[in-house]
């Protein structure tokens, strides 16, 4: 089974976010692929009140808990909503709040405190790519965000090089099994219940099928193809 995750960031307004949100709940149950869609976060609520079976994730969570927190989601909402998925680390909101690994590792620790299944972002810039340090670069925020102290439940961890992410660009298929199954090898370190790693970074119609079929992917993460709904057919 292959985790399909939809990340459809702030691309969409409501109408198109319920057209794209039907198309996905019509998608035939089966054991190949686990879908799994991340609306925008005004209306994760109201998706998930429509469709209530459907595997929703939220984009991010904050750690600051219930109380006077404006602006804030706190994690124990999730639960209320029935909510079990969140993204952890997305490389945009690693910039635009200036998010650390630390900080994905304090949240992570969270989630696993709610029964929330955390996808958590990891990748490397472009000048680390070349410099071709990029294994190094992983092994150091793993080891910030995992501790061997904590018992894990399901993760799912997305490795999502940035300078991949709405570029078009992708490393090569050897490269993404090399690391992807290198990530399986420095995670043997820590206690997880179950732990998937999928791929991330303009994964589209041309080359989903060649990664998928990569022994080491458990499955991708996809942004701006995802919001089409040719793409979403593609599982049909
Ligand atoms: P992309 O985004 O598919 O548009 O490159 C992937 C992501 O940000 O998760």
């Amino acid at each position: 089974m292959k985790y399909i995750i939809f990340n459809w960031k702030s691309y969409l307004n409501l109408s198109e976010t319920l057209k794209l949100t039907k198309l996905v709940n019509k998608l035939p149950n089966s054991n190949k692929f686990k879908f799994i869609y991340s609306p925008n976060g005004l209306f994760t609520s109201l998706i998930k009140s429509h469709f209530p079976k459907s595997n929703v994730a939220t984009q991010n969570i904050d750690i600051f808990g219930v109380g006077a927190n404006t602006g804030s989601i706190d994690i124990s909402l999730l639960k209320d909503l029935k909510i079990k998925f969140s993204l952890l680390g997305h490389s945009e909101v690693r910039s635009n709040f200036l998010e650390s690994d630390k900080l994905v590792g304090t949240k992570l620790k969270q989630c696993m405190d709610h029964q929330i299944t955390p996808i958590v972002c990891i990748g490397e810039t472009l000048s680390i790519y070349k410099s071709k340090k990029t294994k190094s670069f992983l092994n150091k925020q793993i080891s910030t965000i995992f501790s061997n102290k904590n018992n894990y439940q399901e993760v799912i961890l997305a490795y999502e090089p940035i300078w991949s992410i709405g570029t078009g660009l992708t490393p090569q298929m050897s490269e993404i099994d090399e690391i992807c199954s290198y990530l399986t090898k420095i995670l043997k370190k820590y206690s997880f219940k179950k732990i998937n790693i999928l791929y991330g970074g303009s994964v589209n119609l041309d080359n989903i099928k060649e990664i998928l079929n990569l022994p080491s992917v458990d499955g991708v993460l996809v942004g701006s193809a995802s919001t089409k709904s040719s793409f979403i057919n593609f599982f049909k």
